[in-house]
């Protein structure tokens, strides 16, 4: 696996990821654009050894926080460290740019980015009433760096 951070010229797969990632929810290949362009964008990507974009994350550092905006690994490539080790350069780019949090939002049914994100030291500071479109709470949680 090849760890790198993400180039415009990586977002039409990632977009293409994030769609079997997450459905309806999606970002678009153009909200990855539009963010790509703000500063304090960073981007990780993942690449097997045919190339292929098999995970990626991404966060927005404004001042000393940073909210991590998506994370995501292929289905077949899932439990293997992946996520781990994407969310963890996410982590250590935002501490060079001198973040001190970094904030996100999870689905209480979501086990396995609860648990990653658990795994990297997150924790909860609040919920937001039913957040998502079909109703469900959003946890929010945050890390310091
Ligand atoms: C969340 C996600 C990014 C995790 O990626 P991953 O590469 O599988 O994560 P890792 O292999 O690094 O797992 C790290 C830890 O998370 C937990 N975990 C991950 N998947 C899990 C699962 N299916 N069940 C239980 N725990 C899980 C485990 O504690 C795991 O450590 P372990 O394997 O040593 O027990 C991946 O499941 C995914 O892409 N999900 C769909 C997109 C998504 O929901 N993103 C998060 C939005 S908030």
């Amino acid at each position: 696996m090849i760890y790198r951070p993400m180039q415009k010229t990586d977002l039409s797969a990632v977009a293409r990821l994030e769609e079997v990632c997450f459905q309806a929810e999606r970002w678009s290949e153009e909200m990855f654009l539009s963010s790509f362009s703000q500063t304090g964008f960073v981007g990780e990507v993942c690449q097997n050894d045919r190339g292929e974009i098999v995970g990626y994350g991404c966060i927005s550092c404004v001042f000393d926080t940073a909210d991590l905006y998506n994370i995501a690994v292929a289905p077949e490539y899932r439990r293997t460290g992946l996520g781990t080790s994407i969310l963890r350069r996410l982590i250590a780019s935002a501490k060079a740019r001198g973040v001190e949090k970094m904030f996100l939002e999870v689905r209480p049914s979501n086990t396995s980015a609860n648990r990653l994100y658990q795994s990297e030291g997150f924790f909860e500071i609040s919920v937001r009433k039913k957040y998502y479109p079909d109703g469900e709470d959003a946890r929010i949680l945050v890390k310091e760096l």
